[in-house]
């Protein structure tokens, strides 16, 4: 279904054919059966493949939380399907949904290219859950009004709700959830009621005759701490779901498409070492004979210390040949073409420098992903394979599929993550249609909880994500300071920031800015935070990528040092604070070790050497392993380690050259990937276990101090790059 629902998004924009009436074209020449690798004299895959008896669809109205709630149905076990939010009401009645849910979407009801839906959906007797842009659309319906506003309310924010409401049974008054907007309901929909309301704004409204809902707020995020029981009250009270989209049922569903789509064919699987890919790996072994599944691993010189083994080793106990490949000096002497400069159009080009003379975040994913394909074309022409005898699996995700169909159906062309490239081989098997995608219906928890169930070790089905240029994009290279024309006055306003008791008595023009951007309540928490400990707060010269708004940008770090040992309180709330004062600012970390009174304005030059990264792998190593003998693993959902080419601690006298890193531990906590938080250190997990991995990480020969990331998502990334 997803499949299809990629491919018809692709006619549509390139053919720019009006959206609605090409589904409806689809709908009636197939009659409703849109998967073309659907047998259709086989009755019995028909139904399987498309009874959505007792599911919920989603209508994707274009935003990034359109993937989160899918998730979050699966995760009660009730099927869930996404659809672009101009699905006809018949279709959704006639494929037997329970009940719709609308996301939140970038758009407003009242602009002129607003997306067209069909306000039967609200009509047909299903019930609705309308979040954000879902709710406005309702309200609409109805005969509401949305109001534009010109300061969009984003952030979490505790709100009154009224827990008499079906939705809300069960939960406080006071609720904390995200709100991400700019429009807000200004007259309420006949036969609706206000059941949730944030200062003046409207912030859920409801039908409970028609069992019609909406939340301005997002409730399927970690953000929204009540969120899951929401939805809970949704999907079992409301709509009256069944839990039974469970894990067993779906691979016996996986083992048989498997067999039969591939039959007596070989089956190719490039290895990541990743989670998804072994687990694509073990349900190939278990859906067919060993000889027909060919398992190859590349490793490019920027996996962890011993992860490529590891894999190979799980994989050999369950009877699968893994050829390994060992490229990694292929890839550190990588190179690419570029354009002459970034606004030249012409066909010109240049061959970039060796991956490891690169600085440039984008150049390096670039030259690592056409080094792949070069080594990966060099692999597969000495194996020999005949592109009619193999089929290519891949170990796709629901999110990824989710993702790229949302940016097709947005037109959005933002620098989305640089996919790899395709080599020759695989380009023609894609272009036959011969891959196999086994898990395209599974998000990264579902993965998990499938390659248990396949026996694959807990080592490996419980590994963090990892990125697939790995450690090379964990190791911050430069060959300058970044220092703008903003370093010095962000400096004057950090400064105000951490000395802001202080600061209040001695007005500076400086002073009414940071006051613009904060509450009166949180005014009052810093001048108390401000005059108990004594902290200081500086820009560090590095670059670091973030999302603010609804944009990406490699910015500045913001470093905070204390005279006493870290509050952690208060320096996450600082770490809040200080990004929406100076949105030249990514991130916060604090750093360790003594007060800093002369931060570091210079860098050490730093590239991805065979030295730099086999210290940065030395620290990662030990960070995991201390994480995973305290059996906190489990808690954080990641824990990026990165280097960072700065050297503290230099007296400026002696002019003592910038020779030494710094090692940044990134935990981050979240269940959907989208937003998150950092672990507080002894809320979260035992502020010993950091103070171990700092103090071990300082024994590594060259390394200057240790930071700790304390920055949510938004406004910092899981990754520093
Ligand atoms: C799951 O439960 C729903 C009722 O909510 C039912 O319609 C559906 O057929 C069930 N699915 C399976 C696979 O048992
Ligand atoms: C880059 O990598 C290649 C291959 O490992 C090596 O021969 C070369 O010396 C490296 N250059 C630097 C500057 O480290
Ligand atoms: C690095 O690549 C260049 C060509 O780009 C080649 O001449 C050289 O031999 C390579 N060095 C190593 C160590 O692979
Ligand atoms: C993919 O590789 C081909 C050559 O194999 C190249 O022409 C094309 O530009 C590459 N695409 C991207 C997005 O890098």
């Amino acid at each position: 279904m997803c499949f299809t629902f990629l491919i018809y998004q692709k006619f549509v924009a390139l053919f720019n054919i009006n959206f609605h009436i090409f589904f409806c074209f689809v709908l009636s020449s197939v009659g409703l059966n849109m998967d073309p690798d659907l047998n259709l004299e086989n009755g019995e895959t028909k139904d399987a493949l498309h009874s959505y008896e007792g599911a919920v669809v989603i209508l994707d109205a274009g935003a990034q939380y359109g993937k989160v709630i899918d998730r979050r149905v699966r995760e009660l076990f009730v099927q869930s399907e996404i659809l672009p939010l101009e699905t006809p009401a018949f279709a959704i009645r006639e494929q037997g949904f329970r009940a719709i849910i609308i996301s939140g979407g970038p758009n407003s009801v009242y602009a002129e290219d607003a997306p067209w839906f069909d306000p039967a959906i609200f009509t047909i007797g299903k019930p609705v859950l309308g979040i954000c842009y879902g709710m406005q659309m309702m309200n609409k319906v109805f005969g509401g009004t949305v109001h534009r506003k010109s300061v969009r309310e984003d952030g979490v924010f505790s709100i009154g709700i009224d827990n008499s409401c079906s939705l809300f049974r069960g939960l406080q008054k006071e609720e904390m959830v995200l709100l991400t907007h700019g429009d807000s309901v200004d007259k309420v929909a006949d036969g609706f009621k206000v059941v949730a309301q944030s200062g003046n704004i409207i912030a859920g409204i409801a039908n409970e005759q028609k069992k019609l809902y909406g939340t301005q707020f997002h409730p399927e995020v970690d953000l929204t701490e009540g969120g899951m029981d929401m939805l809970r009250n949704f999907l079992f009270e409301i709509a009256g779901c069944t839990s039974n989209f469970t894990v067993q049922n779906r691979q016996l569903a996986c083992v048989r498409d498997i067999c039969e789509k591939v039959d007596k064919s070989k089956v190719l699987v490039l290895l990541s070492g990743g989670v998804d890919s072994t687990v694509c790996t073990a349900l190939l072994n278990k859906a067919l004979n060993q000889d027909q599944v060919i398992a190859v691993h590349i490793d490019n010189g920027f996996m962890r210390k011993r992860e490529s083994q590891s894999v190979e080793e799980a994989l050999t106990k369950l009877g699968i040949k893994l050829k390994v490949v060992n490229a990694a000096h292929t890839f550190y002497n990588g190179t690419t073409t570029l354009p002459i400069s970034e606004e030249d159009r012409t066909p010109r080009k240049r061959i970039s420098k060796t991956l490891n003379m690169t600085t440039n975040p984008e150049e390096k994913r670039k030259i690592i992903g056409d080094t792949f394909v070069k080594v990966a074309n060099e692999v597969l022409g000495e194996m020999n394979l005949k592109p009619e005898e193999v089929y290519l699996a891949q170990g796709t995700l629901r999110p990824d599929l989710i993702e790229s169909a949302s940016h097709l159906a947005s037109g959005k062309a933002e620098v989305i993550k640089t996919h790899h490239n395709d080599t020759e081989l695989i380009r023609k098997l894609r272009d036959e249609g011969k891959v196999i995608e086994p898990l395209k219906d599974f998000h990264k928890d579902e993965v998990r909880a499938l390659g248990r169930e396949l026996g694959l070790p807990e080592e490996i089905v419980s590994r963090h994500p990892f990125p697939g240029p790995g450690l090379a994009i964990r190791v911050i290279c430069a060959d300058e300071p970044y220092i703008c024309k903003d370093f010095a006055e962000t400096n004057n306003i950090l400064k105000i920031i951490t000395d802001f008791s202080a600061s209040v008595k001695k007005p500076h023009v400086l002073l009414q800015r940071v006051k613009s951007c904060i509450s009166d309540e949180e005014e009052e928490k810093l001048m108390h935070i401000t005059s108990l400990h004594s902290l200081n707060a500086f820009l560090l010269p590095i670059k670091t990528v973030g999302v603010q708004g609804d944009s990406r940008s490699y910015s500045y770090v913001c470093g905070v040092t204390s005279k006493e040992d870290p509050r952690w309180d208060p320096l996450m709330f600082l770490a809040r604070l200080i990004p929406r004062i100076c949105h030249s600012i990514n991130r916060v970390v604090y750093v360790f070790g003594p007060h800093v009174k002369e931060p570091p304005t210079d860098i050490t030059p730093t590239f991805l050497t065979t030295g730099v990264l086999s210290t940065l792998r030395q620290a990662d190593y030990v960070a995991h392993s201390i994480l995973r003998e305290s059996g906190y693993s489990g808690k954080i959902s990641q824990m990026p380690v990165i280097l960072v080419p700065l050297h503290f601690d230099r007296d400026p006298l002696q002019k003592q050259p910038s020779c030494r890193r710094s090692v940044v531990i990134r935990t981050f906590i979240t269940s959907d990937f989208m937003t998150g938080i950092a672990a507080t250190p002894d809320k979260h997990i035992p502020e010993e276990v950091v103070l171990k991995m700092v103090d071990e990480i300082k024994k590594i020969p060259g390394i200057s101090r240790v930071m700790y990331d304390l920055t949510s998502k938004p406004p910092g990334t899981t990754e520093w790059e």
